[in-house]
């Protein structure tokens, strides 16, 4: 199947070269400045006549017409019209879209093609903490990062996931103990937070248990066996809930993907070593810092990361130190991204500067931020006890609200509608959380996410079973590959599809899932006029219903692959 460019960079290739001709100027084709075009019956305009106008002091209508007239545009579009200050506005011809709908038959990439500069991106996301409930916060690292993977490995890039597991550091005294004095049989742990609460209440109330629990740490520090063995219990049992909540949100993470603080802890000696070598650190307060250029607090005093702590110890820098180091140098990431919240932002942009500092970080290396999740008051959400929502509970709820939503108009047995409550509460859940740009806060509501109208997976979930519901009942989609845009709503809804390339191009550079549901959530808009207005199955003429039927199909094709890269299943039938 024949990769090509999408619309939008194919009309901005030519305008670039119509520009060069008929006014000797070099552009790249993102300065041709092509985009949709807001306005009723035109499909592109190109905006660069009027920065073009200023720059060569010629009145913008001039340039615009001047690049008008050198276009070559080999069928795509009729000769564009010069409109207002100089907007260039291009009408795709009909023939040419309906060439290039039919074409995307039966092409599982839907004419996206790979990256011809594959990347190795090291991501890190999901990151719990053990001997803790995953929180909403990794609801968010989790969900956003696998669509992260998704998208960038469909794109043709090599992802490495790495958990980086909250494993290590002084709590664990604490919890080790814990544990030796409450499982003296059997010893599994029902309840993390319940767990972590008594082993810290006992720590500040119980003088004896607390020398016990520092005396621990030192012996964890210096790889005791013993301790080490029930050390791995509690991590093994961590695992375990981490997993459930993976399973239930179909997150591909695995336990080979596990990379936390303690897998660092080999490592963190010669980059302290090797920090001190290059002259970045200082002793401040008995600790060793680096202060990496740029970072003060509001008085301007200095900010330091700490890569060891007064008592010898090392925490969640130092480890992130070694982390940048072992991904680039070992094993030879060109990209290194991170998902997690935006409250470390400053972390990590030290993290950065102190190993590009030290020559360990050349290539990109970013952090990929998100909001918090608000409860209905605004705040960060809780549980009316005023307690961390645990994720297991917030899931296990949006698939009995779903259950209730599927209900109301569902065809299906008790069983098939529980199997499609849990792709449709999950789905919600998920969708909610990568629908809005991510680096804003967003509330969480059950009515808004599971509303069968609007921006949500519900409505795009709707939309995908009557595309198959209108396949089942044609019995299956004609041979051949005619594509007839009549109506506006035909033509409408082929622009769409044709445009599903540029829509994954754009939420895979920025990192920005959004940007994909904003198109799905178009398409799907696009697919509900033209059901409206074209009738499919019975259509004037059979070459229009095959076409039709054909349009059907890709719209179906779009919403699955698009959702699926969301990491959104699409049932069938709701
Ligand atoms: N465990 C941390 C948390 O729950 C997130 C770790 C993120 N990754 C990292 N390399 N620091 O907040």
């Amino acid at each position: 199947m024949q990769q090509t460019a999408d619309v939008t960079e194919e009309l901005a290739r030519r305008v670039v070269a119509a520009a060069g001709q008929a006014l000797d100027v070099e552009l790249t084709p993102e300065q041709a400045l092509v985009q949709a075009s807001p306005r009723e019956g035109v499909d592109f305009q190109a905006n660069l006549a009027m920065s073009l106008g200023k720059q060569l002091g010629r009145p913008p209508r001039e340039v615009a017409g001047l690049i008008a007239g050198a276009l070559e545009l080999d069928g795509i579009a009729d000769p564009p019209e010069v409109a207002g200050p100089g907007f260039l506005n291009f009408v795709l011809r009909r023939d040419w879209l309906e060439g290039r709908t039919g074409a995307l038959l039966g092409d599982p990439r839907l004419g996206v093609p790979e990256t011809p500069a594959p990347r190795r991106i090291a991501l890190d996301y999901s990151s719990p903490n053990v001997a803790k409930e995953m929180h909403v916060g990794h609801l968010r690292s989790s969900v956003i990062g696998d669509a992260l993977a998704r998208l960038l490995r469909f794109a043709g890039h090599e992802v490495l996931p790495h958990n980086h597991l909250g494993d290590w550091g002084t709590p664990f005294g604490m919890l080790i103990e814990h544990l030796l004095d409450v499982s003296a049989g059997q010893r599994a742990i029902a309840d993390l937070d319940a767990f972590y609460r008594e082993a810290r209440r006992k720590f500040d109330s119980d003088e004896e248990f607390a020398t016990r629990a520092r005396t621990r740490v030192v012996k964890l520090q210096g790889g005791d066996e013993d301790t080490l063995a029930v050390w791995q219990e509690l991590v093994d049992e961590s695992t375990r809930h981490f997993n459930e909540v993976y399973d239930l949100l179909g997150i591909s993470l695995t336990d080979k993907d596990i990379y936390g603080e303690s897998f660092y802890n080999p490592y963190l000696a010669a980059v302290v070593a090797d920090l001190e070598a290059a002259g970045l650190t200082e002793v401040s307060d008995g600790a060793i810092c680096v202060f990496p250029e740029g970072f003060r607090n509001r008085d301007g005093d200095r900010l330091p990361l700490i890569v060891r702590k007064r008592d010898g110890g090392y925490g969640y820098a130092a480890t992130d130190l070694a982390t940048v180091r072992y991904w680039t140098a070992e094993r030879g990431a060109t990209d290194l991204l991170y998902v997690v919240g935006t409250p470390q932002a400053q972390h990590f942009a030290m993290v950065f500067a102190a190993c590009r500092a030290a020559g360990w970080l050349t290539g990109h290396a970013e952090h990929v931020g998100f909001g918090t999740v608000l409860g209905a008051d605004g705040k960060a959400m809780r549980t009316r006890a005023g307690e961390t929502v645990k994720l297991v509970d917030l899931l296990t709820e949006a698939v009995t609200q779903a259950a209730a939503v599927v209900a109301e108009r569902s065809e299906l047995d008790a069983a098939g509608q529980a199997e499609v409550a849990r792709a449709v509460g999950i789905g919600a859940v998920k969708y909610a959380d990568l629908s809005g740009d991510r680096e804003r806060d967003y509330v969480f509501a059950w009515d808004r996410m599971l509303a069968k109208e609007g921006n949500t997976s519900v409505y795009l979930q709707y939309a995908h079973a009557r595309t198959q519901s209108i396949l089942r009942k044609a019995g299956g989609l004609p041979e051949g590959t005619d594509v007839v845009l009549e109506a506006p709503a035909e033509r409408a809804l082929a622009l769409k599809l044709l445009r599903f390339g540029e829509a994954l191009k754009a939420a895979t550079s920025a990192y920005a899932p959004h940007k994909l549901c904003t198109y799905l959530y178009e398409t799907a808009v696009a697919f509900s006029r033209f059901f409206e207005e074209c009738p499919v199955l019975k259509a004037s003429s059979p070459e229009l219903r095959a076409s039709r039927l054909r349009l059907t199909a890709l719209t179906s094709q779009v919403l699955v692959l698009g959702l699926e890269l969301l990491g959104i299943e699409t049932p069938e039938r709701l």
